[in-house]
This record gives C-alpha cells, structure tokens and sequence, in this order.
C-alpha cells in the first residue's frame, strides 16, 4: 500500500496489462500523443537513440503475433515496435566526418535498450492516462532476424519491444507484487534474514491471485513461475547475441 496518493499514483499502483482488446482503433491524434509522450521521457547523454514504428499494415501485424505467438496482438487498436537506433546518430558522425566508432559500443548500446524502455513505459502511462490499456512485447525477441527484414532494419539499429495499445475489453486484476523487504535495500544488496518466509508468504499471495482471477485462472506461486521460466527453451533466442552484433553493436 503506498502511504501517499495522487491521481498519478493510483494510477501507477493499478496498472495491469491488457490483451483483450475492443475492435476500435486508435486515432492519428491518440498515436500522435503516445508518441509525443514518448519523445519526452528521460534519454541518456540527450542523445535520443531508439525509434518507434508503428505497424499500420495487417499482413506484418499478422507476422509479428507469429514470431510473438500472441495472436491476440492483431487485435489491438495499435502496434508500436520500439527499436534502439544509433543509425541516426551515425548519420549525423558522417555527415560531420567524425569517427563514429563510439556508437558501435555496448555502452551505446546499452544507452539504446534505456532509452527505449523508458520511452515504452511513457507510452504505457499516457496511453492509460486515455482509458486505454496494453502489454509491452519482448516475444519479438523470438525472431529478431525476422523481425528486422520485415521493418527493413539498417545496422545499428535492433528491434527490441513491441508494444500493443487499445482500448481494454477486460478488466484483470493488478498482480501482487514482491514485498519491498525482498528488493529495496539501504546502502548494500542484502536479502532480509527472514527471505524465506517473507517469499513463502508472497508464494501464497501470487497463488490466491492466480486461483482467484477472473481469467486463465491456475494454480501457481511466484517461485513456481520463476522455475517455470528457467524451463524454458534456450533454442528459440539463441542467436539473439550474434544478431546484435551483426546489427554492429557490442563490438568493442
Ligand atoms: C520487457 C517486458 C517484456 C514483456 N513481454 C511480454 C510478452 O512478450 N508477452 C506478454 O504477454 N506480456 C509481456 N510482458 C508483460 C508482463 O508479462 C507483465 O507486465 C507482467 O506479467 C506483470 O503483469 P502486469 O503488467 O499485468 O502487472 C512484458 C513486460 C515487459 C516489461
């Protein structure tokens, strides 16, 4: 529970993402407004290094909830793609005959993946600032080869969310999350003594969220969630590290 209010706030503290979506798109005016909001978030160095494109043609939405496996996206009202971009910088290195060497670092990169990120979070604050709702995507990452043919991708440049906005046709409730004694230190990284029992404790309170929720309701605890994933197959973005790099980042 947070100890101060404000409209932002309960607004912050109820977010859920939303992949079911009524059948209206968004309007030139909404997407414009994400975008601007986006364009005003925080960005590392001022150097603005990601880009956003917007998936208007069917056939590559259809694509992506391929590569995503979440057919639901084609019925989002929009579909962003957020790209880290030092392509765009690098025009700039050229066109002042400067050595661009810098842009193809992983502190650039890094610098990138920020920006974007931050970008994408603004866009799902103002986006549910204006009743609507969405899911930020990292499944594109299943593909990102295919990913970057489809939106014809120069180098330095690398797909790294989707996102997809709309108008919410559900309502699902807020996830409960870790308690803060288990991921907000003072001064040093330092799990509390009674981690165990703190964890059993959200344990339960993770399982009676997903017993009791209005959909896809299952039986399932936060570690039960986080030795799920550790499951998970490492065929399907193993080439992720080598498509970065061919995209001509991290090669310092
Ligand atoms: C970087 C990132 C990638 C995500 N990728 C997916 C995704 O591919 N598919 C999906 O359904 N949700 C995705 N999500 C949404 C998370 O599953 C969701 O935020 C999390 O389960 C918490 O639920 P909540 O947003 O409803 O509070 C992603 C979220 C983040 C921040």
């Amino acid at each position: 529970m947070a100890l101060l209010t404000n409209v932002i706030l309960d607004q912050l503290l109820n977010h859920t993402s939303i992949r079911h979506f009524q059948d209206k798109p968004l309007t030139k005016e909404q997407v414009q407004t994400l975008i601007e909001a986006a364009q005003h978030a925080s960005t590392s160095t001022f150097s603005q290094q990601y880009s956003i494109v917007s998936i208007t043609d069917p056939d590559v939405k259809a694509q992506l909830a391929d590569i995503t496996g979440h057919h639901w996206l084609v019925n989002s009202g929009h579909f962003f793609v957020m790209v880290a971009d030092q392509y765009r910088n690098l025009q700039i290195a050229k066109a002042h005959d400067t050595d661009p060497y810098i842009l193809h670092t992983t502190d650039k990169f890094l610098a990138s993946v920020f920006d974007a990120a931050i970008a994408t979070q603004n866009i799902m604050v103002a986006a549910e600032s204006m009743g609507l709702g969405g899911t930020i995507m990292g499944s594109i990452l299943n593909d990102s080869k295919r990913v970057i043919d489809l939106l014809d991708l120069p180098e330095l440049t690398f797909p790294l969310l989707g996102l997809a906005i709309g108008y919410p046709a559900d309502q699902p409730e807020t996830k409960p999350r870790l308690p803060q004694a288990e991921m907000h230190f003072d001064d040093s990284y330092k799990l509390p003594t009674d981690f165990d029992e703190q964890l059993a404790e959200y344990d339960a309170d993770v399982a009676k969220y997903y017993g009791s929720r209005s959909s896809n309701g299952r039986i399932e605890s936060f570690s039960h969630h986080i030795v799920a994933e550790l499951g998970r197959s490492h065929e399907v973005r193993k080439e992720l590290l080598a498509t970065i790099k061919r995209q001509g980042f991290l090669l310092d």
